[in-house]
């Protein structure tokens, strides 16, 4: 049960017996930032900081100021010019790093590939000859829908080599999904798979491709890799507008010069969940995103020449993006794709791989980190782990017991555990230990990034003192900020940016201790976080409630021991619907249900319990109090009740909920 179980209840505890690890010795002499007053420094002229950072990139063109505008509508590098694949490819095909694995790739039959940055650069330059005979120009949208093969960060960096924005729609989604975001963004073109291998089964992408494309207009060719070659993964398209990936590749040249971009021309659009149902595109600009990507990379993770990196988020996802290909690839790192799931064919693959490879930093979601504390530290006692010299976690709070066996059993006891804060609209790692200086707190984020400002606010917009929890907000723009929400400017002002004037709100909760070390709570909105993967309440509530049986729906996230956040739905049933009268649901009709959202947004969405009741708990004004259902689904007592309109709701739900045996086990 999850009683007395959330993070809130149990950090009053916590912070009083909360151990602190000091960077160890050998590992704080070697590291790329050593002087404690770089935070100093940074903090009395941000600009200069970034300014300084911003001399490690090319540029085509000088930039003339570092920030001009005022928040939210800045401009970073105002009037210089650069290109991104330049900056990731082409430049380290100029010296040494020539030759050295740019991506290290295994797939999930064990198959690997080694892709030296020479390699890369020419595939980066053919595959943006194909998009342009395709008819992408400059500044077209181009959709992404692939799994974690090589070909995906090529595709991305064609897209940055040509101008042409990218939007990733990660592999788990649905055709419904895929479909809005292409229309969306208005995609010209879709990159994607005939399928993709997920635990040694085949996750059929062309086929969702082409029924999304069915749907959105704009798309006029899809381009498709064979990466399984089966003919039953072939899909109906209009003649003409399936274009084959290898057999275009063979035949483009390998001249493709960099498109120079303005600092602050689009690099991506991303789509993330947001308060309603609609998500939104999180749209990243071209030099304060890799500015800051790469930074964070190089100090954070302390980078060093010869490190092999591995970064085991999916490339649909920001941290993909930032800490998979463009911060890495920016520094010249040796970065690993991994193509499959950590359980096949084994428990232990993660850790056969860091061996086989030599990993050196390891970055990962504390959900995996609490799976892997489920299958037993056997699994990776079996392997050796001694390349490891630096651990991070990040997508969502880490637990001190989880912070506790990573260090133990996958660090060894000796390498730092970065635990980095941030978000698809912050672009860049925002809270984050410095591993060689700053000492951590297992279940901290610690500190803001050098030139990076953060507060938590109460509801006046004041300071909270230590140990008391209010709104985390950033106080200062930072170079990979999200500069807008695609086509709906006016959301991203409301929504960030003029709760708190001049301050970006971040969605989150947190406390900051006696010691200025951050401590986040999970959100304060209705977004939700299951396995790490970013959701909203609405989203899967209007996919309910497109079933033909559901009159309304009220969906939260409860505690879950292992994925952060379950999906809870309460859902009232038309009074004539197919599956019940009145609230009386069957169990086929629960499973139809979450097969619904499964299909409507995709495998991740899918509610883990489903709850039939006659009414919802709502205020006199008609909203939902999701408050109360999470207090039910938890198994607590229930808050405050005096602003419903009919207590008596509540109160005879929580008894049918707990009669039901719903809820966490
Ligand atoms: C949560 C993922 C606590 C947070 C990079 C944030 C975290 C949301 C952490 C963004 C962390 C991410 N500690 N919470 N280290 N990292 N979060 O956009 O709630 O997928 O707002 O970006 O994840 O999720 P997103």
């Amino acid at each position: 049960m999850a009683t007395g179980d959330s993070r809130e209840d149990r950090l009053d505890a916590l912070l009083e017996e909360t151990r602190v690890f000091a960077p160890p010795a050998a590992f704080a002499a070697a590291a790329n930032v050593r002087d404690p007053e770089v935070y100093e420094r940074a903090a009395a002229d941000p600009a200069a900081f970034w300014a300084e950072q911003a001399a490690g990139l090319r540029w085509m063109r000088p930039y003339t100021d570092v920030l001009a505008g005022a928040v939210p509508h800045v401009r970073w590098f105002a009037g210089g010019r650069l290109n991104v694949a330049d900056n990731c490819v082409d430049r380290h095909c100029e010296g040494p790093r020539r030759n050295k694995a740019a991506l290290l790739w295994v797939a999930e039959s064990g198959e690997t590939r080694t892709i030296t940055y020479q390699q890369l650069q020419r595939e980066v330059a053919r595959c943006a000859n194909v998009l342009r005979s395709l008819g992408v120009r400059r500044g077209d949208r181009v959709g992404i829908y692939m799994g974690m093969v090589p070909e995906a960060v090529v595709a991305m960096l064609a897209c940055a080599r040509i101008g042409a924005p990218h939007t990733v729609v990660f592999g788990g989604f649905s055709a419904e999904a895929l479909r809005e975001r292409l229309v969306d963004a208005q995609c010209k073109v879709l990159i994607t798979q005939d399928g993709a291998y997920r635990r040694g089964n085949v996750v059929a992408l062309l086929q969702n491709a082409a029924s999304a494309v069915r749907g959105a207009p704009p798309v006029e060719r899809v381009l498709v890799l064979r990466r399984i070659g089966a003919p039953a993964l072939a899909a109906e398209l209009p003649a003409g507008m399936q274009v084959d990936w290898q057999q275009a590749m063979a035949d483009a040249s390998t001249d493709c010069p960099c498109e120079p971009m303005d600092s602050e021309d689009v690099l991506y659009i991303l789509y993330t969940s947001g308060t309603t149902g609609k998500p939104k595109g999180i749209v990243h600009t071209t030099a304060g995103y890799l500015l800051g990507v790469a930074t964070t990379h190089r100090w954070i993770f302390d980078l060093k020449e010869d490190d092999v990196y591995w970064c085991t988020a999916d490339i649909g996802w920001v941290t993909g993006h930032s800490y998979v290909l463009y911060g890495p690839l920016c520094n010249g790192a040796t970065t690993v794709l991994y193509e499959g799931t950590p359980d096949y064919p084994g428990r232990d693959r993660h850790w056969r791989i860091v061996e086989e490879l030599g990993v050196n930093v390891y970055y990962t979601a504390p959900t995996t980190i609490r799976t892997f504390m489920r299958w037993g530290p056997q699994e990776p006692a079996h392997a050796d782990l001694s390349s490891l010299r630096l651990l991070g976690s990040v997508g969502e709070p880490i637990n001190p017991e989880a912070w506790m066996w990573y260090h133990e059993h996958i660090g060894g006891g000796r390498c730092p555990i970065v635990d980095t804060w941030w978000q698809t609209e912050t672009g860049m790692i925002m809270i984050t230990p410095l591993p060689g200086i700053v000492p951590t707190k297992p279940g901290s984020a610690t500190r803001p990034f050098p030139a990076v400002g953060a507060e938590v606010l109460d509801e006046r917009g004041l300071p909270v003192g230590p140990g008391a929890g209010g709104n985390l907000v950033l106080t200062q723009p930072w170079p990979a900020m999200a500069r807008t929400i695609f086509g709906d400017d006016e959301r991203f002002v409301r929504q960030y940016w003029s709760r708190y004037s001049g301050k970006y709100l971040t969605g989150d909760g947190a406390r900051v201790d006696a010691d200025g070390y951050f401590w986040l709570l999970g959100r304060v909105d209705d977004v939700m976080n299951v396995s790490g993967h970013r959701l909203s309440t609405y989203e899967i509530e209007s996919a309910l409630v497109d079933h033909a049986s559901v009159a309304e729906a009220a969906v939260i996230g409860r505690f879950d021991a292992v994925k952060g956040q379950a999906i809870a739905a309460f859902v009232t049933l038309k009074e004539t619907g197919s599956g019940g009268v009145g609230g009386a649901g069957t169990d086929g009709l629960k499973a139809d249900l979450k097969q619904h959202v499964g299909r409507k947004i995709g495998p991740i969405a899918r509610p883990d319990d489903i709850f039939f009741t006659a009414e919802l708990p709502k205020t006199r004004s008609g909203k939902i109090m999701r408050r109360l259902l999470r207090d039910i689904a938890e198994g607590r007592a229930l808050g405050d009740t005096t602003t419903l309109a009919d207590p008596a709701v509540v109160q005879s739900l929580k008894e049918q909920y707990e009669e039901a045996g719903e809820g966490a086990d």
